[in-house]
């Protein structure tokens, strides 16, 4: 075998292991993450779709059999019982909430939008196009409720940009960006026993006082029982996040596309081009940062941009939201900030900030999944050379490291730069997409 069928089949071995036969989904990574995460459940169905299209099934359905009746789909789903997390189902307690799901306990936060764009993936990876467009026909429905819910209730001054309440919504968990709104809090001193850092070394995760103020803001939600409309009125915490967005932007852009595949959904496209257009516009008017010559995150709490540049800079690329012009700037910035040639592409937070932590979760390491996003977006626009590397760099990284959850961005440390979970079901899927295309 050849060191890419190699890859592929430990790949494989990593999704099939990590995937719950008798309940139908793939967990991120075990211990660390036992349950079904939003976003990682989209990324694994693409790996899956290249070997094993009931599984990339399955993992859809079992995302959506969870959604509520509003169509918001939350960001983890409780299908099983397991004391090695925290906070799980007892804390988040999603039915407060009077539309939560009846058949599923949830946490009352999402994670970005991706089930459009993946399942545009879907038909595009699986050979069986009747089937796989049959499976897109009895779901599209639940994802374009979704949207729905998103352009109602977290979009408080309608200008076509969805808010984010908690930093594990954006799925950059403890990006430095946050720590600007963290300055604007005061939390109590919670008493709680973490669960991940009996997994992970403690200086690859988040500290205990972060997790106060993640708590805190999940605390103030369910005073609300979820209520999009108080949240929006009263949390510290309320983001326009730049790769939530552009996620969003670009499954519109892929429901749009499907259903004009299927047929007999006028007045849906017609929807559908009236956000994006809207969404687009508003996206290139508030949350491009000419100074930094990147798209920023927007404090709407405190009616500001946050003036920081992370790896969610460059996701509009993905979503065809830059013109020509502020393409070019985009690659300029990312090549002179996180392109050096020391560094592995793409690093998750500005290598010259002082908040950079080339070892900490979302302060710094590389992510598969961000760097598949980026690949696809810089190809897209035909920064070739950039994108064959960011794609190079993923396989090189897993490669001489293993499927890790994210990875040391210097080229100087040349072992163990794996760091928090290995086995990590997205490394695995996104690998296999990146093999194949
Ligand atoms: C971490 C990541 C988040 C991911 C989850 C499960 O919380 O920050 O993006 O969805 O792990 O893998």
């Amino acid at each position: 075998m050849t060191t890419k069928d190699n890859l592929i089949e430990n790949a494989k071995t990593v999704l099939n292991s990590n995937f719950d036969e008798d309940k139908g989904f793939t967990i991120p990574c075990e211990g660390l993450y036992p349950f079904q995460w939003n976003w990682d459940s989209g990324f694994i169905a693409i790996g899956f779709a290249h070997y094993d299209t009931d599984k990339a099934k399955r993992e859809i359905e079992a995302l959506l059999s969870a959604q509520w009746e509003n169509g918001f789909i939350p960001h983890i789903i409780f299908h099983n019982d397991s004391d090695t997390y925290f906070p799980g189902p007892d804390f988040h307690l999603s039915k407060l909430h009077p539309l939560a799901s009846k058949s599923h306990r949830t946490t009352g936060m999402t994670q970005p939008p991706v089930l459009g764009f993946v399942l545009k993936e879907l038909y595009e990876i699986v050979e069986d196009k009747t089937d796989i467009l049959n499976f897109i026909k009895a779901n599209i429905d639940k994802v374009y409720h979704n949207h729905e819910h998103f352009y109602t209730h977290r979009d408080p001054n309608q200008e076509g940009l969805a808010f984010i309440y908690h930093n594990w919504e954006s799925g950059t968990d403890n990006s430095p960006i946050w720590d600007d709104i963290w300055d604007t809090m005061n939390p109590p001193n919670y008493k709680f026993e973490r669960r991940d850092t009996t997994h992970v070394d403690a200086s690859q995760r988040p500290t205990n006082r972060e997790y106060d103020y993640y708590l805190h803001l999940i605390e103030i939600a369910k005073e609300h029982h979820y209520d999009d409309a108080k949240i929006a009125e009263l949390s510290p915490f309320l983001v326009q996040d730049p790769l939530f967005n552009a996620m969003l932007i670009k499954s519109n852009a892929a429901l749009i596309a499907l259903y004009e595949i299927i047929g007999d959904a006028a007045d849906k496209i017609s929807q559908l081009k009236q956000w994006q257009t809207k969404a687009i516009a508003r996206f290139n008017e508030k949350l491009f940062n000419e100074k930094l010559g990147a798209y920023v995150h927007y404090d709407l709490r405190n009616e500001k941009q946050i003036e920081h540049i992370s790896s969610s800079s460059f996701s509009p690329l993905f979503a065809d939201i830059p013109d020509e012009a502020r393409a070019n700037t985009l690659v300029e910035t990312m090549k002179t900030k996180f392109g050096s040639e020391n560094r592995y592409l793409c690093a998750s937070f500005d290598p010259d900030s002082d908040r950079f932590n080339p070892k900490k979760y979302w302060r710094g390491p590389v992510w598969i999944n961000l760097n598949w996003l980026l690949y696809k977006g810089l190809k897209s626009y035909g920064f070739y050379d950039l994108s064959n590397r960011v794609k190079d760099d993923s396989i090189t990284l897993i490669e001489k490291y293993g499927f890790y959850e994210y990875f040391d961005s210097r080229k100087e440390v040349t072992e163990n730069a794996g760091y928090g979970g290995n086995n990590f079901s997205w490394s695995a899927a996104l690998l296999i997409d990146f093999l194949k295309s």
